[in-house]
């Protein structure tokens, strides 16, 4: 081979050597193989100037290094983009045989838990289940519910008003008169649902919380209904052999009215922490449809009769949950919430 020719090879093959990563590779090529300045270019461009019988043979060798160049520039350049492959491949890699993250899971509150547990009972027992506004008028909050006029329960210092005929409303007897308009008797309806009172928070009492109406309304509808009524919710809410007991009480819509109670699951009656000594749980209050009401919503009271009973669904999920202040119910802290998944 021709000196200069076989002094370029051994160049070339000691400046690969010095290669250490792909971008060095274009200087490289552009050194040896440049169309302009490359030196086997410019060896390339000599084969004019020989003589016809040098030229095919030094043609030929010229062409052959500038393969041999263009072979060992590209081979080194395969390895390295095959080992930044297998870099990346390294570096991703997924174990998947590693356990996952399992997602945090959500869960039903606890009142809706009870509030379920509420409607089963009773869609048992054939009542339907009926939601209704929680932004009323007087009308459904205090006139249809013969509330008199100048009744503490109209003050503004116990209802949230919105404006001065509309009003969030305290108690869920106002689906009462929304069913009685909707539904000829005999109905059977219950009502669970949110109320608004200006109660100053305690363990037992927050100005948000839930209740749920009961109204049955039908020919010959009794005292000893209502009774028999809720000493059955309890016997299946609460646990068979516990007894219910009421209290003569006041509602205007309900005459006569009575707060019920029922004996102390956790003592039987004995006296303990849950019913803090007195052996007797509250469940809410009750009583037989004031004939006002049954007249104000086209009903005849000489006809027909009914019950109506309401009761907190937060005191009894506090009961049931062991939970000694309600007022945890709607503080949203996971760490509570999270026991009754
Ligand atoms: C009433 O609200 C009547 N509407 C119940 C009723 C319905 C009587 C139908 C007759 C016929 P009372 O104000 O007592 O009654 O409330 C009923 C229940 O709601 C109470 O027994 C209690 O469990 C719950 N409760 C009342 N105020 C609060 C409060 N601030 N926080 C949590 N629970 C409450």
């Amino acid at each position: 081979m021709d000196e200069k020719l076989t002094n370029l090879r051994s160049g070339f093959f000691e400046d690969l050597k010095a290669v250490e990563a792909s971008e060095d590779l274009a200087a490289l090529r552009d050194k040896y193989l440049g169309r302009k300045s490359g030196l086997i270019a410019s060896e390339k461009k000599r084969v004019g100037s020989l003589s016809p019988g040098e030229r095919a043979e030094f043609g030929r060798l010229v062409n052959e290094l500038s393969d041999e160049v263009e072979g060992a520039i590209k081979e080194l350049s395969d390895r390295f983009a095959s080992s930044l492959e297998a870099a990346a491949l390294e570096r991703e890699k997924i174990d998947i045989t590693l356990a996952g993250t399992p997602p945090r899971q959500g869960h039903l509150h606890p009142i809706t838990l009870v509030r379920r547990r509420i409607e089963d009972i009773f869609v048992a027992m054939g009542y339907s289940v009926k939601a209704g506004p929680e932004i009323e008028t007087s009308f459904y909050n205090f006139d249809a519910l013969n509330i008199p006029r100048g009744h503490p329960a109209r003050d503004s210092a116990d209802t949230f008003y919105v404006s001065s005929d509309l009003a969030l409303r305290s108690q869920t007897s106002t689906v009462q008169i929304h069913t009685m308009q909707q539904q000829a008797p005999p109905l059977r309806v219950i009502s669970p649902g949110r109320v608004f009172r200006r109660d100053t928070p305690d363990p037992t009492h927050n100005p948000m919380f839930f209740q749920v109406e009961g109204l049955a309304v039908d020919r010959h509808i009794t005292l000893a209904d209502l009774k028999g009524t809720l000493q059955k919710f309890v016997e299946l809410m609460f646990g068979k052999n516990l007894k219910t007991r009421f209290r003569p009480s006041y509602f205007p819509f309900t005459e006569p009215s009575a707060e019920v109670d029922f004996s102390c699951y956790v003592c039987g009656g004995a006296g303990c922490r849950v019913c803090k000594g007195s052996g007797w749980i509250e469940l809410g209050g009750s009583g037989m449809v004031h004939p006002n009401v049954l007249r104000t919503v086209g009903i005849d009271p000489e006809e027909y009769s009914g019950f109506a009973f309401g009761l907190g669904i937060d005191r009894m999920a506090g009961r049931m949950y062991d939970i000694d202040d309600i007022r945890l119910l709607f503080e949203n802290d996971v760490r509570f919430l999270e026991q009754f998944a």
